[in-house]
């Protein structure tokens, strides 16, 4: 294994400077990627130093170092987990036989998508969150934002490097459209309609964290088991990082969650909106508009898409190789629920065409943990309320709901009762702008906003009013 040389331009694990002609177009791509960071990266702390986690490996223990960055300077670099000896594909057509070194001629031009699809949600998190710095509630989550953002910019490398690496000339004009797309943008959005929503607010931070980027843990986890073995290694590795946008998303709800019940119990109202905190049923409403858009990212029940990537082995199951069964899936049958006329039911289909149902369910029941956490919470200080995930079908725009009305609790209504009740089941603008009245940033180390309890710790051992962000330039 190629350890990773800290001085060159682009760290890596990929011995880089021994294919000079990727690593010439990689240095081409750099500056254009430092010009989209600066154009659209966090606005207003480029030239603050932050307390930063960098990958310097991929060893288990010390794969990345902590230190004082200023953003613009972090080592975004290329990081493959360690080869496995002999892996093989673990499912599909070519069960059994050695992982693809290199891009099969016949799935390029799939492989290509699926890479694409990934790497743009990359950049589009970035963009849709580049002015909360302004407005946070304190400097440990501002470190955790920027923490998140250099990170989601280091997935873009990775899924960059293998465009380049491994797709020749339609791979760099995709490396280049990456940069060229945005966020929200009428003429040239983001991929996927999740990443084109806004994040006005830290308590829409948090939500995103919590559901989107967990959307973003499963498909990274599916193509970890893919039969390329440098996409499987590149998402084995990413998956490292992302266990620590997952923490900054749950930790962050639960903080919410937390002080609601604080000010709850301490005023013996549930009406806090008007002690500085947020009210639990405004908490559910954004719950079910993050969830609802989240689910939306996993495509249709029933997908042919899904079943051809399967058996050609590009895009495994969860923890495929886990599972007890033959990876073949030719005659196994799945439960897919779905719309039936009007009513809502579940069938048995060919399972090879419900693998997006099926990491949809693996999803689910990940964001269900985390529900039962803050509820736990809410039990702790005396409270009886609880927190849901909608129905699936609830604010569904992709498959089989995409067309009809759902209830939060799994009824078909009509559209009457819809307008009537949407209210009170999704985020309202006077929530929105509720939410933004509480959005005056803290700054000073050890202080919180008052509508978010402290976490328990601080980042890598030190105190909770460390200085993680440095705001006052300190002139030397
Ligand atoms: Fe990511
Ligand atoms: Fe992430």
């Amino acid at each position: 294994m190629a350890g990773v040389d800290y001085l060159e331009r682009i760290p890596n694990n990929v011995n880089l400077r021994d294919d000079r002609r990727l690593l010439r177009a990689l240095e081409e791509w750099q500056p254009r990627f430092l010009d989209w960071w600066k154009e659209m990266g966090p606005e207003g702390f480029q030239a603050n130093e932050v307390y930063l986690r960098t990958a310097i490996s991929v060893d288990r223990d010390g794969w990345a170092q902590f230190g004082y960055v200023k953003m613009p300077d972090y080592r975004w670099g290329i990081f493959l987990a360690e080869p496995e000896a002999d892996r093989r594909i673990a499912f599909g057509d070519h069960l059994g036989k050695p992982a693809w070194p290199e891009v099969p001629g016949e799935y390029r031009g799939v492989l290509r998508r699926l890479i694409v699809t990934q790497g743009d949600t990359e950049p589009a998190s970035v963009e849709q969150q580049r002015h909360l710095g302004r407005t946070c509630p304190s400097l440990y989550d501002l470190r955790n934002l920027f923490q998140v953002n250099v990170e989601e910019g280091r997935h873009l490398w990775a899924m960059v490097y293998l465009l380049h690496a491994y797709f020749g000339r339609d791979g760099r004009e995709e490396a280049e459209a990456l940069l060229q797309r945005r966020s929200g943008d009428h003429d040239k959005p983001r991929i996927l309609g999740a990443f084109n929503e806004r994040t006005p607010d830290w308590l829409s931070f948090f939500m995103f964290c919590f559901f989107t980027d967990r959307d973003g843990k499963y498909q990274l986890a599916s193509l970890q088991e893919s039969g390329l073995d440098p996409l499987s290694r590149t998402c084995r590795f990413m998956l490292t990082e992302e266990a620590h946008h997952m923490f900054v998303g749950e930790m962050g709800v639960g903080r919410i969650v937390q002080k609601s019940c604080e000010l709850m119990r301490q005023h013996r109202s549930d009406d806090v909106r008007c002690y500085g905190g947020i009210d639990l049923p405004t908490m559910q409403r954004y719950i079910n508009f993050h969830y609802s858009v989240s689910l939306d990212l996993f495509g249709s029940e029933v997908s042919t898409n899904a079943a051809n990537a399967f058996t050609m082995g590009l895009k495994g199951r969860f923890e495929e190789t886990k599972k007890d069964d033959d990876h073949r899936l030719a005659d196994a049958t799945y439960p897919v629920t779905c719309l039936e006329g009007d009513r809502i039911a579940t069938r048995d289909v060919p399972a090879l065409t419900a693998l997006n149902e099926r990491l949809r369910d693996d999803y689910i029941a990940d964001c269900q943990r985390g529900i039962d956490r803050w509820n736990r919470t809410i039990k702790e200080h005396g409270i009886d309320v609880e927190l849901r995930l909608p129905h699936r079908g609830f604010h569904r725009a992709i498959g089989s709901f995409g067309e009809a009305r759902i209830s939060p609790d799994g009824r078909v209504i009509t559209e009457a009762e819809w307008d009537a009740r949407r209210r009170e089941w999704l985020p309202t603008p006077e929530d929105a702008q509720f939410v933004a009245t509480l959005m005056r940033p803290a700054v000073e180390p050890g202080r919180f906003a008052g509508w978010i309890a402290p976490p328990a710790r601080g980042i890598n051992g030190l105190p909770l009013d460390h200085e993680y962000v440095r705001l006052t330039r300190k002139e030397g």
